[in-house]
């Protein structure tokens, strides 16, 4: 850069000047202006530097910028009624303000930590900004005149505060900086260039060092390289992140068959995915989803089922309950959507029945029994009978909806339930002739053991039972009494709270569970009301012969299909 073969050819003549590529300068070109650091440990660094003529109605400022930084002032020419010039990083991107008002904003970032040359020029009533010889952006201003006397801020303006609105003091290296081709030199060279005062330098350092970034910056056995101004890690294999600070816990294969490993924040989850298909025999008309469940999550897929193009899904989107349905084929496809309108996300229990209305074949979904919801008439779920649809709960193939994380009571389709357990794991097999089969192993009910995670505090006992589907490790415990068994939503973990149960608040041998502040009794079948005072007729015949399925999870809504 520096052997121009013109220049070296006319050294030492009188009559010429080398005209030096840029940060250059000198007889031959061999010196280089030496570059400014700003805010290295940190500091709030800024340098001033006097006008001493008058510009005229052209203005070029440039320079070669060097930073990591995603914002932080740059340079401000003022009067002393206005800052008419201002130039800052912003996003990792150059930004400009012209009186005050226009603005130029750069489509590139500049904070990669190598040298750009920065160009603004305002001729007349046009201002264009250049990242080396591209413009990046060019607006309509009104004229500025920079004058005798007045001041450029470079790096910072000595009141912090003001600093703050620009991103904070510049943090990174500055060269060659020139208003109109005079320089404003940091550490003047020894060659005599037409040169703007410096006023002030303030922290500013010689040079374009970086402290060393490795003080141990990397986790897990990382290895760290110091860059300029940053640092990178090279991760052993089972972590990744900028600091290695992420276990890529799920490769370490920690959770048992029949769950799917989840990272999480600072650690993994294993969710569990139910995969269920038709016996093959069933062969009433399906024209009904029940499900109840309960969740925190935003966005989780429920029920999702395939079976060629058809496909069927009921999930949660923006705290809603969504169905979609897609039946048929060719001319005959039918796709359609039941949305509700309330949110559902709030971890409490809720109850959903999408059923097909017989008359218009439209789809209506009702969210615990007072909200409907139609869709178009059409489709059906006669796909789902047929032997060799999978059928899973929980999650599965529905990208844009994440796994589940939450409770599930009892699901069925059809009126037939999609059990939890296997035949295998009652005591008699279910007669049933038509019924949805379990199709994966028991294994997936093992991380539902809610006491294995010790959620009690303060000696408090666990009663968690596995009999209702917890997909993750958050505080739903189920209590069982004689006959059924109860959710309840955050269980408190016996943190501070007064045993409301002392009192015994429960008649007809209503079993009391304390909450935070409240209890709850949970009656048996012949009672319900807050002190299982009322006394309910329901018709139990059934419920002698149902031992086999004494696992399912009962809710008030679905006791009485037993
Ligand atoms: C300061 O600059 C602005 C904008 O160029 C101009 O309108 C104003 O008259 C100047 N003030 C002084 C005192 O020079
Ligand atoms: C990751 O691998 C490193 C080296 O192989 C090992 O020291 C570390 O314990 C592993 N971390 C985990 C969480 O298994
Ligand atoms: C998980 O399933 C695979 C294949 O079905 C089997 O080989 C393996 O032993 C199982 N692992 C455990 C921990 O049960
Ligand atoms: C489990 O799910 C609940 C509800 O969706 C969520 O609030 C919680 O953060 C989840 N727990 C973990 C450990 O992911
Ligand atoms: C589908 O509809 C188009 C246009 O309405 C028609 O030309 C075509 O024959 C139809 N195809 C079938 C398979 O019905
Ligand atoms: C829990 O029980 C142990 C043994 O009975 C007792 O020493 C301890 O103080 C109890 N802790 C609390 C918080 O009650
Ligand atoms: C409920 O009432 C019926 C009929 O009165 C009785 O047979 C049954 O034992 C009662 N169930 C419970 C749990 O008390």
């Amino acid at each position: 850069r520096n052997n121009d073969p013109l220049c070296d050819s006319l050294r030492g003549s009188k009559d010429h000047e080398c005209e030096c590529p840029r940060p250059y300068e000198g007889h031959n070109c061999a010196e280089e202006y030496v570059p400014a650091r700003f805010g290295n440990k940190d500091l709030d660094s800024h340098a001033v530097f006097y006008l001493d003529d008058d510009p005229r109605d052209t203005l070029v400022v440039s320079m070669f910028l060097r930073t990591r930084r995603l914002g932080g002032l740059l340079l401000i020419l003022a009067n002393s009624t206005s800052q008419y010039l201002r130039l800052w990083v912003e996003e990792g991107r150059v930004k400009v303000q012209v009186n005050n008002h226009e603005t130029l904003f750069s489509q590139k970032a500049v904070n990669d930590g190598h040298f750009h040359l920065l160009t603004l020029t305002v001729r007349g009533i046009t201002s264009t900004l250049f990242q080396s010889s591209q413009v990046m952006d060019s607006v309509s201003v009104k004229p500025v005149h920079a004058h005798s006397g007045d001041l450029v801020f470079i790096g910072g303006l000595p009141d912090q505060k003001s600093s703050a609105e620009f991103g904070g003091f510049f943090q990174g290296c500055l060269q060659d900086l020139r208003i109109n081709n005079k320089k404003l030199q940091f550490y003047p060279l020894d060659t005599s260039v037409k040169s703007y005062r410096l006023e002030k330098l303030v922290n500013v350092e010689r040079g374009c060092s970086s402290d060393d970034n490795c003080v141990s910056p990397c986790l897990n056995g990382g290895v760290c390289h110091s860059t300029w101004d940053d640092f990178t890690c090279t991760c052993p294999l089972n972590t990744t992140g900028r600091r290695c600070d992420k276990v890529k816990w799920c490769d370490l294969n920690p959770c048992p068959n029949g769950t799917i490993c989840e990272l999480r924040l600072e650690g993994f989850e294993c969710n569990s995915i139910l995969h269920y298909q038709s016996n093959g025999k069933i062969s009433h008309s399906l024209a009904d989803v029940l499900l109840s469940f309960c969740s925190g999550q935003p966005t989780a897929t429920l029920l999702f089922a395939q079976r060629g193009s058809a496909h069927l899904a009921v999930f949660l989107r923006d705290s809603r309950l969504v169905m979609e349905l897609k039946t048929g084929h060719g001319n005959g496809t039918v796709v359609l959507t039941v949305q509700n309108e309330r949110a559902v996300s709030d971890g409490v229990w809720h109850t959903a029945k999408i059923s097909m209305e017989s008359k218009s074949s439209r789809w209506i979904m009702d969210v615990d029994g007072d909200q409907r919801e139609r869709s178009i008439s059409g489709g059906n779920l006669d796909f789902l009978k047929e032997e060799g649809t999978d059928i899973f709960l929980g999650g599965k193939n529905r990208e844009s909806e994440g796994k589940f994380s939450g409770c599930l009571g009892s699901v069925e389709i059809g009126g037939l339930l999609l059990p939890f357990l296997q035949d295998t794991e009652l005591n008699l097999p279910r007669p049933q002739k038509e019924q949805f089969v379990k199709v994966n192993s028991d294994d997936v009910q093992r991380p539902c053991s809610l006491c294995q995670l010790r959620p009690c505090h303060n000696n408090g006992s666990c009663t968690g039972r596995r009999s209702m589907l917890r997909l993750n490790s958050s505080l739903y415990l189920h209590i069982e009494s004689p006959h059924k068994f109860v959710s309840f939503r955050n269980v408190p973990r016996c943190e501070t709270d007064v045993d409301e149960c002392v009192s015994e608040p429960c008649m007809n041998g209503g079993v009391c569970v304390n909450h935070v502040n409240s209890f709850q009794c949970v009656c048996d079948l012949n009672h319900s009301g807050v002190h299982c005072q009322v006394d309910v007729k329901i018709n139990l015949t059934c419920w002698k012969n149902c031992n086999h399925i004494r696992f399912i999870p009962i809710h008030k809504q679905n006791s009485l299909t037993l």
